[in-house]
């Protein structure tokens, strides 16, 4: 009788321990199936973004579209009334002549409602070791209170000081650590992409 009772309470325990045990493995899978999506989510997806941005001879703007097709963000050109002239010499002349007279360029059209949008990611080229005069009538036509802001920029591997200027540019504003793109036309698609969704994922949480 007594070795029926024990057999028993040795059954009933062995049922109890393998379903524990069962459900603590499936339960531990379903936590690592919510950990793999939360890895895979891409943070950006999660934002409004508007991509503002300014290109002289279409390195940017390259850059600017794979960023908007990459991430579905809204593309709002930057441009002047009055082009530039062709030459690198005489680009760079006007550019100082409008940085040191603080005559900075006259922009084309409307500038963008950013009401909408939760980020915005400002892209433009290096020009004399800082931020192109463009930018800079931009960023002073602008006010970002409340936005997240981040830069990108695109150079041939001297930016100077681009960041820092362009974050004593930005009116308000949370920034965050921005990009840069040097000799931009020679990285292919692919690593552009890559560069995107590594720098996204670290500045937007
Ligand atoms: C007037 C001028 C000044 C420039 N100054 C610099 C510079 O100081 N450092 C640098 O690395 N590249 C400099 N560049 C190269 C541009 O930053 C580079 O070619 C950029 O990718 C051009 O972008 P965009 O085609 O969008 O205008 C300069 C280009 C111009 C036209």
């Amino acid at each position: 009788m007594n070795k029926k009772i024990i057999i028993g309470v040795i059954a009933v325990l062995a049922i109890f321990i393998t379903g524990f045990t069962f459900n603590k493995l499936k339960s531990d899978d379903q936590s690592d199936v919510m950990i793999n999506n939360e890895v895979n989510t891409k943070n950006y997806e999660n934002y409004k973004i508007l991509v503002a941005y300014y290109s002289n001879s279409n390195t940017t703007a390259r850059i600017a579209k794979i960023l908007k097709d990459e991430i579905g963000a809204s593309l709002y050109e930057i441009d002047t009334v009055k082009d530039y002239p062709e030459s690198f010499t005489e680009i760079s002349d006007r550019a100082k002549e409008e940085r040191e007279s603080g005559n900075l360029p006259t922009l084309k059209g409307t500038l963008p409602d950013i009401s909408k949008y939760d980020v915005i990611l400002i892209g433009g080229p290096v020009w004399s070791r800082t931020v192109s005069t463009p930018v800079m009538s931009f960023l002073s036509e602008m006010d970002f209170t409340d936005k997240t802001v981040s830069a990108f920029w695109t150079d041939i591997g001297k930016p100077g000081n681009y960041e820092k200027d362009f974050q004593k540019l930005l009116k308000n504003g949370n920034y965050k650590k921005g990009l840069e793109f040097t000799d931009a036309n020679e990285i292919p698609l692919e690593k552009v992409k890559e560069s995107i969704t590594i720098w996204l994922d670290e500045i937007l949480k």
